[in-house]
């Protein structure tokens, strides 16, 4: 039989222990994954005792906790803290989440956080995003229009076409749905992922652009669109609690209906 193993290389090794400070009350264990590009070594799970008591509520509250008192090397991505921005997307407990929403309280144990999975690592939590960008780019995410002269003012639409586009356009790009999609996991330089192809949706459905036609074409491939095979992952995992593989659903209606 074959076996299979990983490099010797991309194997995650047990790291260095970071003690609680000295008078911590309330700690609680984060193991986190470590890697950088600077040095050679594997990647490692690193465990820190962090004093919940003198940290925020939420694993990011931790994570700057850990980067403030206990090693400032540690490098992720963060900024609203508020679950706007997307950018602390990453695996904690198992769970593709953003870390600035996920309670602590509601880890049981060892709290474990990794990088987004099935995406290249540049350092630490910090994922390579540089593909999903060219694949964002590549659903020609703007309103595009024939009619002239362009209007000197927004352009109108009824309440009842903004609904349609509503739900995609709170999706804040966070890539938890599109790193949950096992299609995507394996597909993911053909196949577009759940996230893009939400957005695709976004500016198909729009009734003020002029080219749906040609964005349905542009997904009329058997990876683009087809690769979603509907196991659901991503609408399970999206923090924003929108539902991808839906309008997925409706790209594949709006497909077979311009066909009969
Ligand atoms: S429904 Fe499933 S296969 Fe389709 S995008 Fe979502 S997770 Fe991937
Ligand atoms: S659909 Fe949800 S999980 Fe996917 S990118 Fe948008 S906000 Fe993030
Ligand atoms: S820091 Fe902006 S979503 Fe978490």
């Amino acid at each position: 039989m074959v076996e299979l193993a990983l490099p010797r290389n991309a194997k995650v090794q047990k790291g260095s222990r970071y003690p609680a400070q000295p008078g911590a009350k309330k700690t609680r264990t984060f193991k986190v994954y470590r890697w950088s590009p600077d040095d050679d070594r594997n990647p490692r799970l690193d465990e820190f005792e962090v004093d919940t008591g003198t940290c925020g509520t939420m694993v990011l509250d931790a994570l700057i906790y850990i980067k403030n008192q206990q090693d400032s090397s540690l490098t992720f991505r963060r900024s609203c803290r508020e679950g706007i921005c997307g950018s602390c997307a990453m695996n904690i407990d198992g769970v593709n989440t953003l870390a600035c929403l996920k309670p602590i309280e509601e880890i049981e144990g060892e709290v474990k956080v990794y990088p987004l999975p099935h995406m290249p690592v540049i350092k630490d939590l910090v994922p390579d995003l540089s593909h999903v960008y060219a694949q964002y780019t590549a659903i020609k995410p703007w309103l595009q229009t024939e009619s002239a002269p362009p209007p000197d003012r927004e352009r109108l639409q009824a309440p009842e076409d903004t609904r349609l586009i509503d739900e995609a356009t709170t999706c804040i790009l966070c890539f938890c749905c599109s790193t949950s999609c096992p299609s995507y996991w394996w597909n993911g330089d053909k196949f577009l992922g759940p996230a893009i192809l939400l957005q695709a949706y976004r500016w198909i459905a729009d009734s003020r652009d002029e080219h749906t036609g040609e964005r349905l074409d542009d997904l009329e491939d058997p990876f683009r669109l087809y690769r979603c095979h509907t196991i659901m992952n991503c609408t399970k995992s999206c923090p924003k609690g929108l539902n991808p593989a839906r309008a997925i659903a409706e790209i594949k209606k709006l497909m077979v209906e311009r066909r009969v």
